[in-house]
């Protein structure tokens, strides 16, 4: 549910009254650039600063992890408490009285919560009366503990319409809140339990602690119905973002700089009992980006533990790629003998203690095992190798990173680190160029407009040394005409800019009006304003209008030569066509010679 009227009322005041640079000061090191400012990301690990922050739109953006937000989503995400907590902090400091936000607060959410944790309670308890006696049983049999039945709240769910029957007694829930909660389905127009036959109950909680969604285990002997059941997407759960035990494993993850991840639910119990608490588990599903960022916010350091296998191999593979492309350090060891993490931590807990102690970064551990597998006298295992370096390698960013990498492959294989970065850019498509108008038109990257490297396309490169110099007469100085343009975005924002140009006044507030029904300019335009390369360059570069006219001949030159291009095929056609007229092979050869006279003083 949206916030309403008044609350934006609300937070439009509070921000209009706190300047978001000096605020953001506050928590992190800001610096000007250009009229931007920037700093090194308190989200991601980095050494050199993609933080940009703009006091013209009051946002801020990292070019390094792609978080984005104003003050209140700095707060909430800076010192993880949630919206409500932000508002209030933020409205006592702006000196803004509160309106009682009264039931306004997303009631939804909170009966969907409610459900849930009903749900928990009332699992549980079933798995603590005599009904439970077998789950019981299978849990003892797993070495799970009373205390860890209690502190997981795990449950047991008896099946059929059990839980439907038992939640009704304690409040008239709708139809819909009742699916909505993620707990029940519909069949033949009546309502079923989700979990209906019999199993082990796992509560999945939020980080706050809530319980979000439950994963059922099928009771041993049963065999039908898959084993693990999740609870599905609903407005409270979302199965990307979450891991099962980052409540219990917050205060460890922080106080040990460290998040184990492992394969499941029992493995995290199982480690709890052997006193390792910074231990989370993915939900049955291959780790995610979004999983990872949100450990990311209690730890920059992360231990992918998996078992000894291909399987393993693979997961540590995708954790590595995932947390390079986060921004984060990972780690990797596995479970040498043992089937899976429970089952080492239960035999030998000794042993999975000095694995973590002894962990390996995740990028060594791949190698060491890729080159025991591989042959590199065979010319095809050799070529396969350096392909592989150059996939791991894809998404690392920073210069120190990629040289450690390339370092340790070059020591463990023999083969020069040169070959390897090789391998990187061509994987990567291309070599990083910085704008150099001697290069030949770079592709523009079409796939996503909030990834837009403007270094890599001279026209997102022009409006954005315009928008951050704050030299918007250069439109009408250069005659800047957007019939060269070929980016529509691009050629949109300009024209609100002529058209502010002519009401008077031009400022970042006032074209941020002038587009703000089109959400796909308005975030272009975000992007282009905050860009920290841009920013560097605008501060760094002496004489802006002669650049910027070096930049605009660049557009121009690759509008005419497309014209030309097209010319010349046209007079090709003619000239092989017996029946054309000379009369138009001749003025098309003109029109050709003008052009290319044009484009000569445009050198
Ligand atoms: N898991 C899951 N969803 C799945 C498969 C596995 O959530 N579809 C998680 C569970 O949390 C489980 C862990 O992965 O605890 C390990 O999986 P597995 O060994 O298959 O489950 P066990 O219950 O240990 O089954 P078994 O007794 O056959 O080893
Ligand atoms: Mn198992």
């Amino acid at each position: 549910m949206a916030a309403g009227d008044s609350d934006r009322r609300q937070i439009e005041e509070i921000k209009s009254r706190i300047d978001i640079v000096d605020f953001l000061s506050r928590y992190i090191e800001v610096k000007p650039a250009g009229k931007n400012y920037k700093a090194v990301c308190p989200f991601h690990n980095e050494k050199t600063p993609s933080f940009m922050i703009s006091p013209e739109l009051q946002r801020y953006k990292c070019f390094g992890c792609g978080v984005n937000g104003d003050i209140f989503t700095f707060l909430t995400e800076h010192e993880h408490i949630d919206f409500v907590e932000a508002l209030e902090q933020l409205a006592k400091e702006a000196g803004v009285q509160l309106e009682k936000r009264g039931k306004s607060r997303n009631k939804h959410l909170d009966i969907l919560e409610m459900i849930n944790s009903l749900a928990a309670i009332y699992y549980h308890k079933q798995l603590k009366s005599s009904a439970g006696n077998k789950a019981k049983e299978y849990l003892k049999s797993r070495d799970i503990t009373k205390e860890s039945i209690d502190s997981f709240q795990l449950g047991y769910a008896p099946g059929g319409k059990s839980l439907y029957s038992h939640i009704m007694t304690k409040a008239k829930f709708s139809k819909s809140q009742l699916i909505s909660s993620g707990l029940f389905g519909e069949k033949d127009g009546s309502i079923k339990d989700k979990f209906y036959d019999e199993r082990v109950i796992f509560p999945i909680r939020n980080s706050r602690g809530k319980v979000i969604a439950f994963n059922g285990r099928i009771m041993p002997g049963i065999d039908f119905g898959p084993k693990y059941l999740h609870s599905p997407e609903t407005p409270l759960f979302h199965k990307k973002e979450t891991v099962f035990g980052l409540y219990k494993a917050r205060k460890a993850l922080r106080k040990e700089d460290l998040a184990i991840l492992c394969e499941g639910a029992t493995d995290v119990i199982s480690c709890h009992q052997n006193h390792i608490d910074n231990i989370v588990a993915p939900l049955g599903t291959a780790l995610t980006e979004e999983q990872v960022q949100s450990l990311s916010k209690y730890t920059k350091n992360i231990l992918l533990f998996f078992d000894n296998d291909s399987a393993g191999q693979k997961a540590v593979e995708r954790g590595f790629l995932i947390c390079t492309k986060v921004g984060v350090n990972s780690f990797a060891a596995n479970t040498g003998k043992y089937k899976d993490l429970d089952e080492a931590v239960r035999d030998n807990s000794e042993f999975v203690k000095k694995a973590i102690k002894s962990k390996q970064d995740a990028f060594t551990y791949l190698i060491s095992r890729k080159l025991n597998q591989t042959n590199l006298e065979d010319l095809s295992q050799y070529k396969n190798f350096i392909k592989y370096v150059g996939i791991l390698l894809q998404h690392v960013e920073t210069a120190d990173d990629l040289s450690f990498f390339l370092n340790k492959v070059q020591k463990l294989s023999g083969i020069q680190k040169n070959v390897f970065s090789s391998a990187v850019d061509s994987i990567k498509g291309g070599k990083f160029r910085p704008p150099s108008l001697n290069n030949p038109t770079p592709q523009e990257d079409k796939s996503d407009n909030s990834q837009i490297n403007p270094l890599k396309n001279f026209e997102y490169y022009l409006l954005g040394i315009i928008l951050q110099s704050g030299k918007y007469s250069l439109l009408k100085s250069l005659k800047i005409h957007t019939k060269y343009f070929s980016n529509k975005t691009v050629t949109s924002i300009l024209q609100a800019i002529n058209k502010l140009r002519k009401k008077g006044e031009v400022t970042i507030e006032l074209i941020t009006n002038e587009i703000e029904n089109d959400t796909n300019l308005a975030s272009v335009f975000e992007n282009l304003v905050l860009d920290s390369q841009i920013s560097h360059f605008v501060e760094n570069t002496a004489d802006i209008n002669k650049e910027c006219e070096k930049v605009y001949n660049r557009i121009k030159k690759e509008y005419l030569e497309k014209k030309r291009q097209k010319l010349r095929s046209q007079l090709l056609l003619e000239e092989e066509n017996p029946n054309s007229e000379s009369e138009s092979i001749n003025s098309l050869s003109q029109e050709i010679q003008k052009l290319t006279r044009r484009m000569n003083k445009l050198m």
